[in-house]
């Protein structure tokens, strides 16, 4: 299997966040101790503020904003975020914390070649506060999940997931640093197989070394 990666040409990343990028950080650390032959060549960030910025800053990784509040329309802002992803020339586009849901004109350019975590077992809780909903729910696993992107929210092919048991004394705080914990090492195992050739969308299905993936 040809790997997209070689030492001289490594799989190239463009990481989108809107937040303080913890995922972001974890990839950064897995690519620069050799754990994902791969380079993060760009992080876009929505959000002015956004922590994820100083983090890539720091690794020396250029960043752009593009704020949302600046287009009249989600066409436009996914037009200029398309550009600007384009520029980078990506293999692999990440959405770590990317806030905003995209259009399907920009994920279908990027079909099969851009991931997403989300903090549920999904098809469990799509949305948003999934730890509060699995709380109320009184539901004894949580975890997170990552998958390749399509048009519907949350509900492309899945490519990995990590389980934490729930514990009776969980908050809403404890529950969501232990699915953290897990995605530090999902988001960056699956973007590794990516990397290595491994990993492909085909007929609507993760492949992992040519065979669907059974979550
Ligand atoms: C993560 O929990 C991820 O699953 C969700 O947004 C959060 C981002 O956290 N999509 P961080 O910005 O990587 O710290």
């Amino acid at each position: 299997m040809r790997s997209l990666s070689d030492k001289d040409n490594p799989c190239r990343l463009v990481v989108l966040i809107s937040g303080s990028g913890t995922n972001l950080q974890a990839i950064i650390d897995r690519c620069e101790d050799g754990e994902i032959p791969a380079r993060v060549v760009g992080v876009i960030s929505n959000e002015p503020c956004a922590g994820g910025l100083e983090r890539s800053a720091k690794a020396g990784i250029q960043n752009v904003v593009i704020d949302h509040r600046d287009y009249s329309g989600r066409s436009d802002f996914d037009q200029a975020l398309g550009r600007r992803i384009d520029d980078y020339r990506p293999d692999l586009v990440i959405l770590a914390g990317f806030m905003r849901i995209l259009g399907n004109d920009l994920v279908q350019r990027y079909q099969g070649r851009m991931l997403n975590i989300h903090p549920s077992l999904l098809p469990d809780y799509p949305g948003l506060n999934t730890h509060q909903r699995a709380l109320a729910d009184q539901m004894m696993e949580h975890g997170a999940t990552v998958h390749f992107v399509v048009p519907q929210l949350d509900a492309g092919p899945i490519v990995i997931q990590g389980r934490i048991p729930v514990h009776t004394d969980d908050t809403t705080e404890t529950l969501a640093q232990r699915v953290h914990e897990v995605e530090y090492r999902i988001y960056p195992q699956a973007i590794r197989w990516f990397a290595e050739g491994r990993l492909k969308l085909r007929d609507d299905s993760a492949c992992l070394d040519g065979y669907p993936v059974r979550p």
